[in-house]
């Protein structure tokens, strides 16, 4: 099947690449900013960039729909698909009905709608193995979900079929295992680069705490630092150090009460 991505962000750089690899055929990728889908296209063995959403002489039926979250009725809305074209948005959070209805007010032909969702974390810059990416199919025909279990099969040897309320239980467990957790490590990137200390030392720490997470029963099982120890001093000591960051301190009290609250429960 012949596929088009609607999108130049990082889903759609990675999504682009990992369909080319796997031997399908990229017709067209949209951007409003025509130079945002060649970077794209230039890496694809046959892929058009443009910025209009006009598709109706696109010889592919398989749309992505790979737009910031908050873009997607906007876009759903001004798409023109041929006929028999199957639609299906990349996000963690946004209702396949919500999608299927926009399609039924705004579209004179009819239009298929499912959900493409990769539980991963991507950034253009960054090349990543499509392998080890979780992909979270959800249809409203089990004929259309086939065809994209089908499709994800051949960039993805496990796919699973999740709902629209599984899929944004998915996406909040992963704001926090890794929006969160990526924001920290910005933070403590800060704290260190402000006493000319280097990000590097902390290496080894991330990956054992990490690696440690994933290998017990539970994360909270191995649990280190003050807040769990009850150590006081020391938590008084850090809010000393962070007296004329208010942001910090705030997030730092939070921790600190999260942490005692559950092991305190
Ligand atoms: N990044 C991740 O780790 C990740 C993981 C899983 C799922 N997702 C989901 O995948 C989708 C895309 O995420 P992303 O990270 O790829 O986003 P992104 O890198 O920020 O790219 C967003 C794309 O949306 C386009 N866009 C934004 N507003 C638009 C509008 N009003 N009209 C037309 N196009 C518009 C941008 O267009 P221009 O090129 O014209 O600027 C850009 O190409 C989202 O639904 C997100 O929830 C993301």
């Amino acid at each position: 099947m012949k596929i088009s991505i609607i999108g130049a962000g990082n889903v759609a750089t990675h999504l682009g690449i990992a369909l080319d690899a796997a031997g399908f055929e990229i017709c067209e990728v949209f951007s409003r900013e025509i130079a945002h889908a060649l970077a794209i296209t230039k890496d694809l063995y046959n892929g058009k960039a443009t910025n209009e959403l006009n598709f109706s002489d696109s010889e592919a039926r398989f749309f992505i729909l790979a737009v910031s979250d908050d873009a997607i009725a906007s876009v759903a809305e001004q798409l023109v698909l041929p006929e028999d074209s199957i639609l299906a948005h990349t996000s963690g959070s946004f209702p396949l009905a919500e999608l299927s209805r926009l399609m039924l007010v705004h579209h004179d032909l009819p239009v298929e709608t499912a959900v493409f969702y990769p539980l991963m974390t991507f950034s253009k810059s960054v090349s990543l193995d499509f392998k080890k990416t979780p992909l979270c199919i959800e249809a409203t025909k089990e004929s259309i979900a086939t065809i994209l279990i089908e499709i994800g099969k051949k960039i993805r040897n496990v796919v699973y079929t999740v709902n629209t309320a599984e899929r944004k239980t998915l996406h909040l467990a992963a704001v926090f295992s890794c929006n969160f957790t990526n924001h920290l490590f910005s933070l403590a990137k800060e704290i260190l680069d402000e006493n000319d200390l280097e990000f590097a030392m902390l290496e080894p720490l991330i990956k054992a705490t990490v690696a440690k997470a994933l290998r017990s029963e539970h994360p909270a099982d191995v649990q280190t630092g003050p807040a769990v120890r009850g150590d006081e001093q020391t938590i008084k000591a850090h809010l000393k150090l962070l007296n004329d960051n208010k942001d910090l301190t705030k997030i730092y009290q939070t921790m600190t009460q999260s942490i005692q609250d559950w092991h305190d429960a």
